[in-house]
């Protein structure tokens, strides 16, 4: 539940109408509720708020002219909690983040001395191991808003229309700081088969490589991909920051697979290295899966069960999943996968 106080401030402000108040307090009531790990309530506020938002937002726009008419569509504005220190990373990576961060907050101080901040940073990594959550968490501790590029919007098989609606976006993203996130920054040269039929694709990659250029620093443009080899050298030259981030090592899972097992109301009977070696998750995104199974499962027990035959008990059902290409088998039933 969330707290009194949070919530009369937003029936008040819901009153008096003051729109700016309800969507602030109901943001810091998604964070409260994310701080308790209730994420699944945190979710449905945060989906509530962006929704509602957006359309709002576009409503007023029809009259306001050229801000969103001219570039929001192929951009999705996400609202962020995710916070660095919530996240498992190398040394080498929260520093080259601190470093980032340092500087922007910086940038006065840089450009009295005639330097800019940098502000173009790369992602690359396998599947799951928090591309998008450290895209999140920049956000959030940046205080800048999130844009994150919608291809469906921008990719088109027009000639020359592509490139003319990757124009757009940043001139929009350009008018005011923010993080702008291209997640599978690869796409756009790859899979667009009919883009490489038409030569559509160098222009496209053209026009990219300009608009990186012409990014003020003020923007933090962060790229992630999970096939880094894919991008024209060109492109990935652009990036001043390229941080790898790869499949997590055994000491930082055995500190996730502890930190978790502390967060678990009551004794666990289990040491974060023994249930590490029972679970062998291929990365964070599957262990976090893991420990929210877990984590039902107990709240649906009603104390019940005990905690240490609830993770027994899923450590065999983990055991048993088995996945193959185009399926998955799970505890003998077989179900068709979405994409097949
Ligand atoms: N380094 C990490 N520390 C803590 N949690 C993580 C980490 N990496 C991933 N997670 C968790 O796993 C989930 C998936 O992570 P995320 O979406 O950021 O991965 P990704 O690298 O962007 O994957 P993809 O390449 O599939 O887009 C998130 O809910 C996040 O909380
Ligand atoms: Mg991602």
């Amino acid at each position: 539940m969330a707290r009194s106080d949070l919530i009369i401030k937003l029936v008040k402000a819901g009153v008096s109408g003051n729109e700016n108040e309800v969507r602030a307090t109901a943001e810091a009531i998604a964070a409260d509720e994310h701080a308790k790990k209730h994420s699944g309530v945190a979710d449905r506020i945060r989906h509530v708020l962006e929704t509602t938002w957006q359309k709002q937002t576009s409503d007023k726009t029809q009259h306001q002219g050229v801000r969103i008419r001219d570039g929001s569509g192929g951009i999705q504005r996400r609202e962020t909690y995710k916070q660095l220190s919530e996240l498992y990373l190398t040394k080498p990576t929260r520093n080259a983040c601190h470093e980032l961060i340092e500087e922007q907050h910086c940038a006065d101080i840089l450009r009295a001395n005639g330097l800019e901040p940098r502000h173009r940073l790369l992602l690359a990594g396998p599947p799951g191991n928090g591309k998008t959550s450290l895209a999140e968490a920049l956000a959030t501790e940046l205080a800048l808003p999130l844009f994150v590029v919608r291809y469906d919007a921008v990719v088109t098989s027009y000639l020359g229309e592509t490139a003319q609606r990757l124009r757009r976006l940043f001139d929009f993203i350009k008018t005011e700081p923010c993080v702008l996130f291209f997640d599978e920054f690869d796409a756009i040269g790859k899979e667009r088969g009919d883009l490489h039929e038409t030569g559509e694709i160098k222009r496209v990659v053209t026009t990219l490589l300009l608009q990186l250029d012409d990014l003020p620093t003020y923007c933090v443009l962060i790229g992630a991909t999970n096939h880094p080899e894919l991008l024209d050298r060109a492109t990935w030259r652009r990036f001043e920051l390229r941080l790898d981030i790869g499949k997590p090592t055994d000491s930082q899972m055995t500190s996730y697979f502890s930190d978790q097992l502390k967060q678990l109301p009551g004794a666990t009977g289990y040491t974060a290295k023994r249930l590490l070696s029972d679970v062998k998750p291929k990365n964070f995104s599957e262990a976090e899966n893991f420990f929210l199974d877990i984590r039902r499962r107990i709240a649906l027990s009603r104390g019940e069960i005990t905690i240490r035959s609830i993770i027994s008990d899923r450590i065999r059902m983990w055991q048993e999943k088995i996945e193959i290409p185009g399926e998955f088998i799970h505890h003998g039933a077989k179900i068709n996968h979405p994409i097949s």
